[in-house]
């Protein structure tokens, strides 16, 4: 894929419903994609995905989902029914769990005559360094993990895969132009990690051929975060909104 026309997406990781939409209302035509992850899905439900969409985001619903085939099929089309526009499944899954869910996707959304969602692959979760991968029992060091996953995931239909932008270069090369990375782990310099490992700055990571990059705590945690979000799109070379 090319780089995507608003490459930034800002993930809403809150708990409170007030907060959350004030700073989305505070984003509204700043930024194109917001993300649910399971924090604010939790603590508001399904239905915070279609007050964003509402508002006008393409919403991308972060649950990570990892479970059967049958059970991700079901939760993956009560999230095309809320509207989300981006999910990701584990590619730990398996193979037969990541067809289901893009079977579920594309049927659910033919359905409802709905555009499909795009549906990605979450490799190794970028809060995870080499010795959190070995201890897992991965057999190779992060970035070869991200790789075979990554190819698994594309492989069982995937449009894409989520992964630190330490890999987005190898990941470019191995998947071809086709495929859809998302980079979170997103920090200007000087800014804080917090539980982030694998970390890289705006710039590297379209750099190394991202074409999202998921930025969180760096926008939602400031005291300005349409400041914030200028500040990552300047650092990334981008201006404005595209
Ligand atoms: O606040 P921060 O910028 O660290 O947020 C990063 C976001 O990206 C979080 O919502 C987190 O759930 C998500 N994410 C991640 N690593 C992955 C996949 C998603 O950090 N591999």
């Amino acid at each position: 894929m090319a780089v995507a026309p608003d490459p930034i997406i800002v993930a809403l990781d809150l708990d409170g419903r007030e907060r959350l939409l004030r700073i989305a209302e505070t984003l509204r035509g700043e930024v194109e994609t917001v993300k649910i992850g399971l924090e604010a899905y939790t603590h508001m439900g399904p239905e915070i995905l279609m007050a964003l969409t509402e508002m006008g985001f393409q919403v991308f619903a972060d649950l990570k989902l990892n479970d059967i085939p049958n059970t991700v099929s079901g939760a993956v089309k009560g999230l095309v029914q809320k509207g989300a526009g981006m999910l990701t499944v584990h590619v730990s899954g398996g193979r037969r769990m990541m067809e289901a869910a893009v079977g579920a996707a594309k049927g659910e959304s033919d359905r409802l005559g709905v555009t499909m969602p795009l549906v990605l692959g979450v490799t190794v979760l970028t809060s995870l360094d080499d010795a959190a991968v070995a201890e897992i029992g991965w057999s190779g060091n992060a970035a070869d993990t991200v790789l075979s996953l990554a190819g698994l995931g594309l492989e069982s239909g995937l449009q894409g895969v989520v992964a630190s932008a330490r890999e987005a270069a190898d990941l470019r090369a191995s998947l071809g132009t086709q495929a859809v990375i998302v980079t979170p782990g997103i920090r200007l310099q000087g800014g804080g990690h917090q539980d982030q490992a694998r970390t890289a700055s705006p710039a590297e990571a379209l750099g190394a051929g991202a074409d999202y990059l998921v930025v969180g705590r760096p926008v939602t945690a400031s005291a300005d975060p349409v400041a914030a979000l200028h500040e990552i799109r300047t650092a990334a070379g981008l201006r404005g909104r595209a």
